[in-house]
């Protein structure tokens, strides 16, 4: 949550911080704000409440000229209203100091009431304009800004990555970490710091991750980095893998769009290589030895959101394949009911983003406790796989949109790789099945592109039901989270109620809540391989039509059997049951969208939301 953007060198300040921002605007769009040197010597500082957008056309009234250093914020507001005041970067030593901050400093107020015990005056309601008052009252003390930064992240409690320009130090920007992400981008004559490499890929391709409790200092020439005693660490870098084009949108009304669009490709990316001749491999989960993966007794799958929705979908096949219990808890419960954990036990985190605080923090609880951590992650050296025994990325490429749609397919993909692996390894798993499964990973990309193709059907449907104020979806097995993920979609982005539920728990409850008319997305599982499971979802489509539901059944090509009782019907191509909800839930990401746009919201950027949700 917040984005940052840092840069020292020759080129057009501005226009670096501005196209950062614009990237890491994903991350929250309260306010935002930048502060450059400016060439006469002095720091000029621009700021406004609401998206990137404003800010902009704040510089067009008031133009900043800059020499060359700045730093940029995008924010999620924490302490203190999305205002104009509270937006970054927030001034000390007099305004000769410009900071900006992503995280929460918990002990803000006793700091807060030690300087106003000093006489200092602060303007917002913001931890950071604290910490931003107290780096300027140490550099007034001991007359170095490395020095004041050093001594002042030392007292913080809570997570930040702060970023610093002083006037003293007109080259150099300082930037510090704790448990919230920062990179650096290296440059000839030139380098970048930024909450994730999107901030500046435009310009370089190699990064550093700069580690927990580690300083950064950058100039143009020159980055070093070390830990909050000063003593130097050393670094190692590595090449970002992602482009600046897939971080465009490229034409596309929505990023979302785009990355809906993209998940042929993101599914392909992630089982090839893993998937050779019949055969599934995963690299990083042999580094572990078979030993170990063998010794496993338990899975518990940790995340968020709809994070969590691919490991419910990924614990049937987990189970299914390895003949491993797996229970799927969310991130930020799993660490407070005192889990019961062992050495034999393993835990699998899911995040796109890699950075997500809950998460961070189950997955750092369990490996305290000496158990196998494993990471599904999408972002390349991202804190949450760094923190684990193993990282298996997914490769869906950068996702922009806050809504997460090729991520979610993409580590369904992972999960179910690692079901297989850990199935082959255990000898739970007979070479048919395993054969079985390479074939629908073979045939998963074109049947989800024609997924794909179901906009248009989509598109009519959402136009007719634009006022609709309540949607509910209903699956069985997979079907279930995937219902879920439908749901959770619609809420967020086109701000409408909606719920999922198991199919067969309707009649014990929430069957009470269908009337006349009452849109219900049906995820009908394969007549063909699933029959049982398929006729008990048409008895429960009879039930709700019955009762007046208008119903929109997702069924496979060729099912006939709910024809006489669905409204609409979309078809679906024929996949393995297992692999339903990567074809299924494409209907339902197109569903939101389309609703929203109808709605006339943002699609990209729902509100009260930032995609990468670092505090806890
Ligand atoms: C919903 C969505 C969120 C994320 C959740 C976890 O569309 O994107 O529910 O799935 O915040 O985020 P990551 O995967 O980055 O840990």
């Amino acid at each position: 949550m917040c984005g940052i953007v840092g840069y020292v060198g020759p080129n057009d300040t501005l226009g670096v911080l501005l196209g950062g921002l614009k990237r890491l605007e994903y991350r929250g769009y309260d306010s935002a704000g930048i502060a450059v040197i400016d060439p006469s010597g002095g720091l000029s500082v621009r700021k406004r409440s609401g998206k990137l957008s404003r800010l902009v056309e704040l510089l067009d009234d008031a133009p900043v000229s800059a020499s060359g250093t700045g730093i940029g914020h995008t924010r999620w507001a924490t302490h203190g209203g999305p205002t104009d005041v509270n937006a970054h970067p927030h001034l000390g030593d007099g305004g000769r100091l410009a900071l900006i901050h992503n995280g929460i400093v918990e002990n803000f107020a006793e700091l807060r009431a030690e300087l106003e015990r000093d006489g200092i005056t602060l303007l917002s309601e913001t931890d950071t304009e604290v910490v931003a008052a107290l780096l300027g009252r140490e550099v007034e003390r001991v007359g170095d800004l490395e020095t004041a930064f050093r001594a002042v992240v030392r007292r913080l409690r809570g997570t930040f990555t702060l970023l610093a320009v002083h006037l003293d130090a007109p080259d150099t920007v300082v930037a510090a970490r704790h448990n919230s992400p920062l990179v650096i981008g290296l440059g000839e004559g030139e380098n970048f710091l930024g909450s994730d490499v999107a901030a500046f890929v435009e310009f370089t391709r190699r990064a550093v991750a700069v580690e927990e409790d580690n300083i950064a200092v950058i100039t143009p020439q020159s980055v070093r980095v070390t830990d909050f005693a000063g003593d130097p660490v050393e670094f190692a870098e590595y090449e970002i893998a992602w482009d600046a084009e897939a971080a465009d949108k490229g034409g596309w009304s929505s990023f979302m769009a785009k990355e809906i669009t993209e998940q042929p490709e993101a599914v392909a990316n992630t089982f090839r290589g893993r998937v050779v001749d019949g055969r599934v491999e995963i690299p990083e989960l042999s580094a572990l030895g078979e030993e170990r993966l063998r010794e496993v007794d338990r899975i518990v799958i940790i995340a968020c959101g709809t994070a969590s929705y691919a490991g419910q979908i990924g614990a049937y096949a987990i189970e299914r394949w390895a003949r491993v219990p797996v229970e799927v808890q969310l991130s930020h419960e799993f660490r407070y009911r005192d889990p019961v954990l062992s050495p034999s036990t393993m835990v699998i985190s899911v995040s796109q983003s890699g950075e997500t605080m809950d998460t961070l923090m189950a997955v750092k609880y369990a490996k305290d406790r000496g158990v196998t951590t494993v990471s599904v992650c999408n972002t390349q050296s991202a804190t949450i796989p760094r923190e684990s025994d193993a990282a298996v990325y997914t490769h869906a490429g950068p996702e922009v949109a806050v809504a997460s749609t090729k991520a979610f397919t993409a580590q369904i993909t992972a999960l179910y790789l690692i079901g297989l692996h850990l199935g082959r390894v255990r000898g739970t798993l007979s070479p048919e099945e395993e054969a079985q499964a390479a074939s629908a990973f073979e045939q998963l990309p074109q049947a989800v592109a024609e997924a794909v193709e179901t906009h248009e059907q989509i598109a009519q449907l959402a136009h007719w039901m634009a006022d609709t104020r309540s949607v509910l979806f209903l699956g069985r097995h997979v079907g279930y989270p995937t219902a879920l993920e439908g749901a959770l979609k619609l809420k967020e982005i086109a701000y409408i109620h909606a719920e999922g539920f198991a199919a067969g728990e309707l009649k014990h409850g929430p069957i009470a809540l269908i009337d006349h008319g009452q849109p219900v997305f049906v995820l009908v599982p394969s007549p063909r391989r699933s029959p049982v499971m398929h006729s008990k979802v048409v008895s429960n489509i009879q039930e709700i039509r019955a009762r007046g539901a208008r119903v929109i059944a997702i069924v496979e090509k060729g099912d006939t059997a709910v024809l006489p009782y669905a409204d609409d019907v979309i078809r679906m191509p024929l996949t393995d049951p297992l692999f339903e909800p990567l074809v299924q839930v494409v209907p339902l990401q197109w569903f939101a969208l389309e609703l929203s746009t109808a709605k006339g919201l943002d699609v990209d950027q729902p509100r009260n939301l930032a995609k990468s949700v670092t505090v806890e």
